[in-house]
């Protein structure tokens, strides 16, 4: 079986679909075989044969093997650290009221604006690839940091040559309706987006948009995405995070794959995400460094059938976080929900917010061969002795993927 590389020797390999919703499926004992960077068959640890058979033999010593993590929520690409900024919030400063004042992602704006692409390419590439060391093998990247067509336009084209170089998944979304420009005006910026959305098509997948208090709307959401709409946009939406405006309702209702924050969310909002089969991505990492208290309507998501996903957010305001584990250990504890639904969250969850379930996040056969090696036997040690990082060997595509240890950029 030439070209068949065989992990073997795997106590405990984890899998997730919709039909393990809302956890995982676990198998002990077994083998995985890959093939042209898929999976090709899952085999009893007693059925493995000799290692002849195979164009190599990798021995996982009894080790968990899960699926590798899908970050399905980031604005890894941006110039700059707010750390002033957190330690004003530490002093009481409310986040919001640092933008409406001009700070906060408005600063991230001037960065990232003054930021050349090679500049901005080379810091998200260490970002990803210290994300990957973390176990992290799918990306989803937003734009949002230049708020005109030609930094949007820039940003949007550092994550599409991310994507070519690095060959791992990266969906991008278009989030020009991040923030309002400094000194412009809501309405004509909106129309502003909306006359260039056809020539965002040519680089992002889909759109999103901050609805909130003193941003947009959630008027100015419908007119967007139903604009978006029309050209083929994924629609994803930063909804109902510090206050209800009934953003995740009006997206749903329009097909959006993914609500994101929720914090705010109530029932009828749940219930339309269920109705359109639309996925509930939680942050938790945002509530944390954010000092928050409110958190989404978890159990009631779970109970109305209502796909979970997890997601870094990661961002230089509101989620400097590398690391999926530190998110998947933090919904467990806050929302208390199992080590298993946490993982089925932030593994199949996330492949379905970002439409891609089908190709990855679950360890299914015919899907990217894309998971993480354990260093222990059992996946909920991750859970247990919190703050360790548990992954040992990350592959993407059935490659092993180098190891970054180079401190953040
Ligand atoms: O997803 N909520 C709005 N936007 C980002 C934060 C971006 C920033 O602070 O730079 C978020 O949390
Ligand atoms: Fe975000």
């Amino acid at each position: 079986m030439t070209g068949i590389t065989c992990f073997r020797n795997i106590g405990q390999l984890v899998q997730a679909d919709a039909n393990s919703q809302p956890g995982v499926r676990l198998r002990k004992n077994c083998a995985l075989l890959v093939k042209d960077g898929r999976i090709l068959k899952i085999l009893k640890e007693s059925e493995v044969g000799p290692a002849r058979a195979y164009a190599k033999v990798i021995d996982c010593q009894g080790r968990a093997v899960v699926p590798g993590f899908v970050d399905c929520h980031t604005h890894l690409i941006h110039a700059g650290e707010r750390k002033d900024e957190m330690v004003d919030r530490m002093a009481g400063i409310d986040y919001m009221e640092i933008l409406e004042n001009g700070g906060g992602i408005l600063s991230t704006v001037k960065a990232t604006r003054r930021a050349t692409e090679k500049d901005l390419y080379d810091s998200a590439r260490k970002r990803i690839r210290r994300m990957m060391a973390l176990g992290t093998t799918a990306f989803e990247i937003k734009s949002g940091y230049g708020l005109n067509f030609k930094s949007e336009m820039k940003m949007l084209n550092v994550g599409k040559k991310l994507r070519d170089s690095l060959k791992v998944p990266v969906t991008l979304t278009c989030l020009a309706a991040h923030a309002i420009p400094e000194g412009e005006d809501r309405e004509a910026y909106l129309e502003d987006i909306i006359d260039n959305l056809p020539r965002f098509r040519n680089v992002a997948d889909g759109v999103d948009i901050f609805c909130e208090h003193n941003v947009f709307t959630a008027a100015d959401l419908r007119r967007l995405f139903l604009q978006a709409k029309l050209l083929g946009f994924d629609l994803r939406a930063h909804v109902d995070e510090f206050s209800h405006q009934g953003g995740c309702f009006d997206a749903a209702k329009l097909g959006a794959l993914s609500c994101d924050h929720l914090e705010h969310a109530i029932p009828k909002d749940i219930q339309a995400m269920h109705a359109a089969g639309t996925t509930a991505v939680l942050m938790p990492g945002v509530t944390l460094f954010l000092g928050g208290e409110k958190h989404p309507l978890v159990h009631s998501m779970l109970d109305a059938g209502v796909t979970l996903a997890l997601a870094t957010d990661f961002n230089p305001g509101s989620s400097p976080t590398y690391n999926m584990q530190t998110v998947l250990y933090l919904a467990a504890s806050m929302y208390r929900i199992t080590p298993e639904q946490a993982l089925a969250a932030g593994t199949y969850g996330g492949a379905k917010a970002l439409g891609h379930e089908k190709l990855y996040g679950g360890l299914l056969i015919r899907q990217r061969a894309d998971f993480n090696v354990l260093k222990t036997n059992d996946y909920r040690d991750m859970f247990y002795y919190f703050g360790e990082n548990f992954v040992d060997q990350t592959y993407s595509a059935g490659r092993r993927v180098k190891g970054a240890k180079d401190p953040a950029a």
